[in-house]
């Protein structure tokens, strides 16, 4: 699958567009401070999987999460802006992810994981 490019700008403060790249579905949010801050606050060492919040967003780019939306338990489409952890929910066995897009809860062994991209203005990413 070629690269996609996606413009953000019309993608206000605490809202979620969903894109296609490769079939899969993308999820990108705009997050708000409190979202940033509660990814930032939990000791990454208590994580199931454990990543930083830092690593998994762009540096200077940190409101912007960018995770492709298949639950790693057994693939179905988790639902952003749901759950206990301000980020999101999957309906079939109920793993909560947080506001970074981290398994928090439930039986999903990972992470939603970041897709390759890159930001090529302020307002604009390439996935792929
Ligand atoms: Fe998401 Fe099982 S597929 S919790």
């Amino acid at each position: 699958g070629a690269p996609i490019e996606v413009d953000l700008s019309p993608v206000a403060e605490g809202q979620d567009i969903k894109v296609f790249w490769r079939g899969k579905p993308i999820y990108i949010s705009h997050r708000t401070k409190k979202q940033i801050d509660e990814a930032r606050a939990v000791p990454v060492a208590s994580l199931p999987d454990p990543q930083s919040d830092e690593a998994r967003v762009k540096s200077g780019h940190d409101q912007w999460l960018v995770v492709i939306g298949i639950c790693t338990h057994l693939g179905c489409i988790p639902i952003a802006h749901e759950g206990n952890y301000d980020g999101f929910f999957c309906p079939c066995h109920g793993s909560q992810y947080d506001s970074s897009g981290r398994i928090r809860q439930g039986p999903a062994p990972a992470n939603l994981p970041v897709p390759p991209y890159t930001f090529v203005s302020d307002t604009k990413i390439q996935i792929g």
